[in-house]
């Protein structure tokens, strides 16, 4: 049988790390200790002017391949989930391959919002499972500073810049073990950038809009729910997985969905305080953060959960 596996993983942020108290000398009418208590926020890394998801996206990968012994030219399928691409085309995931110097592999974008890395490792795995492909790179990029409107305090504090990526290879040994994705169009208009490009010029509205408190209620119920759901396909109990990493938007929310799985925060990865929101860089991002540090081993299982715009929700449990 030919599962998927991770086979290695890579991150990158930004250099400029901007604290709360720099949000404010800034200019943003806001304060530390508002952000901490409602987010956790307590920094996150934002881009240069220039800097795109792509070239985040290169940095995030040139590590994973590293880690994973693998060329560029061994990859044979690029994803990148992002909603803050370079271009409106072509795709940020060929934008990626030339950096890389890759020829040859298929590449697109996947846009699922914050679930989009999520969203991308399944629809790589079912490249992988069919057969058809052996070696992909998985990617969430994100400049999500450049959608926000800096003078709207209850978001601009919320999102981060970044990058995060996956090699996933076909193996005999188990990798992906379920994976689940949702979707529900009917909530589009509780968190969107609603505005487009047309005849050369912004159509509508160009910046992030958010009802936090519907998003915050939506995010804990789906979270938990599709938890759940990973584990019955996986034959799992909740209590067997070794690490949580749900999408990074906010510690209240990361706690709800741990309290509503019974795992103990120990055993949850929470890397938004000092990254933010990255959306669909949040997932790998954590990933990344807790193997280099020696808490995620091999062998262990890893349940990553996305949530986001659309409304989009998934997870995927994993043997790492
Ligand atoms: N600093 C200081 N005060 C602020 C700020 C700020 N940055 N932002 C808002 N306020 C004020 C408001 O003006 C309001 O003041 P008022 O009572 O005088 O009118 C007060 O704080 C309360 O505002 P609310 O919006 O009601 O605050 P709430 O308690 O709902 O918290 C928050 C807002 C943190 C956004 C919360 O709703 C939340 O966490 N929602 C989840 C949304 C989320 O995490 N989104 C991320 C993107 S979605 C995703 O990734 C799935």
């Amino acid at each position: 049988m030919t599962f998927a596996r991770v086979a290695g993983v890579g991150s990158f942020l930004p250099p400029n790390r901007v604290s709360n108290a720099d949000l404010v000398d800034r200019g943003v009418d806001t304060n530390d200790e508002w952000i901490v208590t409602r987010t956790g926020i307590r920094a996150r890394h934002l881009a240069e002017a220039g800097q795109t998801s792509s070239e985040l996206a290169f940095e995030a990968s040139r590590r994973a391949l590293d880690m994973a012994g693998a060329t560029a030219d061994d990859i044979d399928l690029i994803i990148v989930a992002t909603s803050t691409p370079d271009f409106v085309f072509p795709s940020t995931a060929c934008l990626l391959q030339a950096k890389l110097g890759n020829k040859g592999a298929v590449a697109f974008d996947v846009q699922a919002v914050c679930s989009g890395f999520v969203y991308a490792l399944t629809i790589a795995e079912k490249f992988i499972r069919s057969g058809s492909h052996k070696k992909a790179l998985v990617v969430g990029a994100e400049v999500f500073s450049r959608i926000l409107d800096w003078n709207d305090r209850g978001t601009c504090v919320l999102f981060g810049d970044g990058a995060g990526a996956v090699v996933l290879e076909a193996s005999e040994r188990p990798g992906l073990l379920a994976t689940a994705l949702h979707a529900d169009g009917a909530h589009h208009g509780i968190l969107s950038v609603p505005g487009n490009l047309c005849g050369g010029k912004v159509i509508g509205d160009p910046f992030l809009r958010m009802d936090g408190q519907a998003v915050f209620k939506f995010a804990v119920r789906v979270l938990a729910d599709v938890a759940h759901e990973c584990c019955e396909l996986a034959k799992l109990a909740p209590a067997a997985i070794d690490w949580l990493i749900p999408h990074q938007a906010n510690i209240r929310i990361i706690e709800a969905t741990a309290k509503k799985m019974g795992l103990p925060m120990e055993k949850v990865v929470v890397t938004v305080d000092q990254h933010g929101n990255t959306s669909a860089a949040s997932v790998p991002l954590a990933l990344d953060a807790a193997v280099r540090d020696g808490r995620i081993r091999r062998g262990q299982k890893v349940m990553l959960e996305g949530v986001g715009g659309g409304f989009t929700w998934g997870a995927v449990l994993l043997e790492f």
